[in-house]
């Protein structure tokens, strides 16, 4: 039997309205923006490969995790925890996903900015004849400068603001519909483009970028390497901090949980490895250095553009899309926020808005300024493997500190509590729709959500401390 939908909290309209929500949530600035970073600092192949184990056999377990607990519960994470398991401490993954959705998106707001300039900046052709280096000089002078990061912060917030006062239904599903298939055609074009653009000079080969991405190089593997990989994993997927709980809890009581998580993980991780078939080559054609922090894909993007037919439009294109794709991503983000507010605050959804809105943008803006009114707040510290001192601005210690810590040890509480506390007959109940689908994987499911991913992020931690020594 399939119960009745709590229609007063709304739910998704089609089984393609949740997965194009949860995929909007997912695909956003962390496959386009910090995936190929990241990448680029951890040694490529190497860095791939752990990447990609951690999504089949951490990732996937944790978001259908997330959905069985949103769906079961119709609530918010703080709540859902509260309900399932009274009186015992597992409501805290809800407060620690809070605190994650606050920093998390105290620095993307910061990213939302970038794109948003760099829309502004195509629509007036800034990149217009503009060398290689020209480009790497726009990004640092408009990160170093004293306001416009913290003006197009500001908007990107305000717009992230303005469609979940909207309310879900017409604030979700519209955007990511259209947008999202645009984005995923426009990176295969100019992954085309970067697999074909002229070296600058003899000794430098586009290839050389699909060999340094697809040809892992093992001895580039350390602690450092994994923990990355791990943190960067949860920050794609949107998982360990109950954004999926909260998008769970509009599910439909028929659809199927299992294909949805699945359809939805593997497209993030195909989008991300895009990104990086987009970045790469013109990387290694441009001669630039694949280490380059934040500004990469900022200061990669234009020179490919640049070097395209019709790259004025499709420049103009592709930061549409990428702020809309980076909006559907920011919304789920305020969205935990005010869910939990409204309903164990008991405000209205209104005020819970203003109110997240108004404190993540103060503290964004301390991420928007953080090369330049805020640049020496921070900390110092000695890299060993450089032995040069290296220094964590604001911004990165947000970074650090959700998607090393929050995300994992939130999605260890996620599937442990799921695993072994939540009760086997309730896991198939959801799995199945009530019975009513057969759900070959259940075993698997279990045995992931019970073993493997609980040791699996155990390791990477005590690895990381040096408690355990892989390598
Ligand atoms: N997954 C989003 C992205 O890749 C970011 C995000 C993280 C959204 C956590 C919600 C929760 O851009």
């Amino acid at each position: 039997m399939i119960k009745s939908i709590d229609t007063s909290r709304g739910s998704f309209s089609s089984k393609f309205g949740i997965i194009a929500a949860a995929a909007g949530s997912a695909i956003g600035l962390g496959n386009i923006w910090r995936f190929p970073y990241v990448l680029g600092e951890s040694g490529g192949g190497a860095f791939l490969i752990v990447y990609l184990l951690f999504v089949l056999s951490i990732g996937i377990p944790v978001m259908l995790s997330e959905f069985i607990i949103g769906r079961s519960t119709q609530m918010n994470p703080f709540g859902a925890f509260k309900k399932l398991a009274p009186r015992q401490p597992w409501f805290i993954v809800g407060i620690m996903g809070i605190i994650a959705a606050f920093m998390i998106l105290s620095f993307y707001g910061t990213v939302g900015g970038w794109t948003l300039e760099y829309l502004y900046k195509s629509v007036l052709n800034r990149f217009s004849g503009k060398s290689a280096d020209e480009v790497s000089h726009i990004f640092e002078g408009f990160r170093n400068n004293s306001y416009r990061p913290l003006l197009w912060q500001v908007v990107f917030m305000g717009l992230t603001f303005l469609i979940v006062v909207a309310g879900i239904e017409k604030g979700i599903e519209k955007y990511s519909k259209i947008l999202m298939p645009v984005l995923f055609f426009l990176l295969i074009v100019i992954a085309v483009r970067s697999v074909t653009l002229p070296a600058v000079s003899e000794k430098l080969n586009p290839a050389e970028g699909l060999r340094f991405l697809f040809k892992p190089d093992f001895s580039k593997l350390n602690a450092k390497v994994i923990f990355d990989a791990l943190g960067q994993s949860f920050f794609s997927l949107s998982i360990g901090m109950g954004a999926l709980i909260t998008y769970g809890s509009y599910i439909r009581k028929n659809d199927n949980l299992g294909s949805s998580a699945l359809i939805i993980s593997l497209s993030d991780t195909f989008i991300a490895v895009l990104a990086g078939i987009a970045i790469f080559p013109a990387v290694f054609a441009l001669g630039f250095n694949p280490q380059s922090g934040e500004g990469l894909v900022f200061k990669i993007l234009p020179v490919i553009f640049q070097n395209m037919p019709g790259g004025y439009f499709v420049s103009i294109l592709f930061f549409v899309c990428l702020s809309v794709a980076a909006l559907t991503s920011s919304i789920s983000l305020l969205e935990v926020v005010v869910t939990t507010f409204v309903e164990e605050l008991k405000i209205s959804r209104r005020k819970a808005s203003i109110i997240a809105a108004i404190l993540i943008t103060i503290m964004g803006a301390i991420c928007a300024l953080s090369w330049y009114t805020f640049r020496n707040f921070g900390v110092s510290t000695f890299d060993e493997s450089t032995g040069q001192m290296v220094h964590f601005n604001f911004f990165m210690i947000l970074d650090y500190i959700a998607l090393k810590f929050l995300l994992p040890i939130g999605g260890l509480f996620i599937v442990v509590y799921l695993g072994w506390f939540h009760g086997k007959k309730d896991v198939l109940k959801e799995l199945s729709n009530e019975g009513v689908s057969k759900v070959i994987y259940y075993k698997l499911f279990m045995f992931l959500v019970r073993f493997v991913a609980p040791v699996a992020i155990t390791i990477v931690f005590l690895n990381e401390t040096g408690l355990l020594k892989f390598n």
